[in-house]
């Protein structure tokens, strides 16, 4: 059975709480943190920086923590996360020139590295980084909000990268940001995704627990 990994993006957490908010998804059975950065620039939001992420690692928040950067331009921050504990950045490639140069900047750092992908992004740039991609990251939304609908077209699209994974012999893991929820995730499951990220779904719920069991059992269907 493959590896189901689910990742509570805490743009829907309680922001008063954002520690505890973290503690207890993780100890409620989630796998890794999203941390969606904003910068009502690139995206029409705004969120957190990395003195947040910062201070979440000197309270002895250990648990894995994706940055996902919607933010342009993001050289200048690259090096604030890296240096704030981020185990991975993730960026969208329309928001620099030098996509190569900034996977070079995560790597050397021994940062993981991801690309996001919005719905209607073309994936060409894949070919000529895809060696130095840990994750790739597939958009369900147009990003900016949490709680918005899935758009289904992305199936078709974790397909393709799906067989370009496959294809690379690369370790790469695929991702699936935005809009999962009970209903739709084991068809992005059996699309092919390897981590689920979930925001609004798990916060929006009473029990941490009971709804990350009921999406890992609904992936593994
Ligand atoms: C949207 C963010 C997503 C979002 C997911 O721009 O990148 O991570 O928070 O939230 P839900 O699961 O509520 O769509
Ligand atoms: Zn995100």
């Amino acid at each position: 059975m493959k590896k189901i990994l689910l990742a509570p993006s805490i743009l829907s957490a309680n922001f008063s709480n954002l520690e505890k908010e973290i503690i207890d998804v993780m100890s409620s059975g989630a796998d890794l943190i999203h941390f969606d950065v904003m910068d009502n620039h690139y995206v029409p939001n705004l969120t957190f920086g990395s003195m947040v992420l910062k201070s979440l690692r000197k309270s002895n928040i250990t648990s894995r923590i994706d940055v996902h950067l919607m933010a342009r331009p993001l050289e200048n921050l690259i090096h604030d996360f890296l240096k704030a504990g981020a185990d991975s950045i993730f960026f969208h490639p329309e928001c620099t020139d030098h996509i190569d140069k900034i996977l070079n900047i995560i790597k050397e750092y021994g940062c993981q590295t991801g690309l996001v992908f919005n719905p209607a992004t073309s994936l060409c740039c894949l070919e000529h980084v895809i060696d130095k991609v840990d994750n790739i990251v597939l958009m369900g939304v147009n990003p900016g909000f949490g709680g918005q609908s899935f758009i289904d077209s992305t199936l078709g699209k974790i397909r393709k990268v799906r067989s370009i994974i496959e294809n690379s012999k690369l370790k790469i893991l695929l991702h699936i940001d935005g809009g999962v929820n009970l209903k739709n995730i084991a068809d992005i499951s059996r699309a092919g995704s390897d981590v689920f990220i979930v925001g609004s779904v798990v916060f929006e719920s009473k029990n941490y627990f009971s709804i990350l069991k009921k999406l890992r059992e609904q992936a593994n269907n």
